[in-house]
């Protein structure tokens, strides 16, 4: 049975924002506090057990059905540009996602008028379980892909954790890797490096179902810059503007200059606000 990756309690996951330029804990209300606590007590709960019930392979959809006109065409030209069909893998919503990930990575690079990048090693921070690794492959062509997140035992209804979905994502890419770590201290090279909807303010961790003694966006950003090789480019995608305001004020603070930003349209699964993407380098010494 697939479950799907429903990792976040159904709260909002944007958030209004927070004191800025600390990573003080958070001032936060009693309710809160005791969310946090409960939180954290499965958090290390799961790191402590580490459950598996064994790799998890996707039953793969093999044709994409009931596709919008506007799904249809936009899912056939990314096929055809980057030759691939995600849903010969993944299950239908997972393929969709992915392609999802993929157009708002092309728009992105278009609009940003980037050079088209292969090879060097590309990191991804906070990946969940890694559903969109095939994306990352396809695009970067990297020599060495590494998701790392934090909560990696997180177990779903299904008895498969994080780390078994990840296992089956990647199983196929080569030189991909799915780190079970908290990013602030992993401390290893990268010519890219991507996240995904990074938490920049506190409420998101909580609806994520995590303390929010792992909100510390400053020690985060601030690996990103150590580990970030010179004309390397860092990648962020936003839950729309207030969001990436918020987290282009962190990435000043920790010492990178953006390259560029914009806001995309997204095209196979529309939500609001529109994220936007934004790159980042590293400012010269
Ligand atoms: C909003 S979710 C985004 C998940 C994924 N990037 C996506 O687009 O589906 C943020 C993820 O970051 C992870 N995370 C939070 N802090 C982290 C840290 N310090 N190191 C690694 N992962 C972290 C969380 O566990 C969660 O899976």
């Amino acid at each position: 049975m697939a479950i799907p990756a429903t990792d976040m309690d159904q709260s909002t996951r944007s958030a209004p924002p927070t004191r800025q330029g600390t990573d003080a804990p958070p001032p936060c209300s009693f309710q809160e506090k005791v969310r946090s606590r409960y939180h954290a007590f499965w958090y290390h709960l799961g790191e402590r057990v580490a459950w598996s019930r064994g790799i998890y392979r996707e039953r793969p959809a093999q044709e994409l059905r009931d596709l919008s006109g506007v799904q249809y065409e936009r899912v056939t030209s990314l096929q055809r540009r980057f030759r691939v069909r995600f849903e010969q893998r993944a299950n239908q919503m997972t393929a969709l996602r992915q392609y999802d990930y993929l157009d708002l990575l092309d728009q992105g690079w278009s609009t940003l008028r980037l050079p088209r990048l292969a090879g060097g090693t590309v990191q991804d921070i906070g990946s969940s379980n890694f559903w969109y690794a095939p994306v990352l492959h396809t695009f970067f062509r990297p020599t060495a892909l590494i998701g790392v997140e934090v909560e990696g035992h997180r177990m779903y209804i299904n008895g498969y954790s994080r780390h078994d979905y990840a296992k089956g994502y990647i199983q196929d890419l080569p030189n991909t890797e799915f780190h079970i770590q908290d990013y602030r201290h992993y401390r290893s090279p990268a010519n890219i490096i991507t996240a995904w909807y990074p938490f920049v303010t506190p409420a998101p961790v909580l609806a994520w179902r995590l303390p929010l003694s792992l909100f510390a966006p400053h020690l985060l950003f601030s690996q990103v810059v150590a580990n970030l090789q010179r004309q390397g480019l860092f990648l962020m995608v936003n839950q729309g503007r207030n969001e990436a305001a918020i987290a282009a004020s962190w990435c000043s603070k920790v010492g990178m200059i953006r390259y560029g930003s914009c806001e995309l349209r997204s095209r196979l699964r529309p939500r609001l606000p529109p994220p936007v993407l934004s790159c980042w380098m590293r400012a010269p010494a």
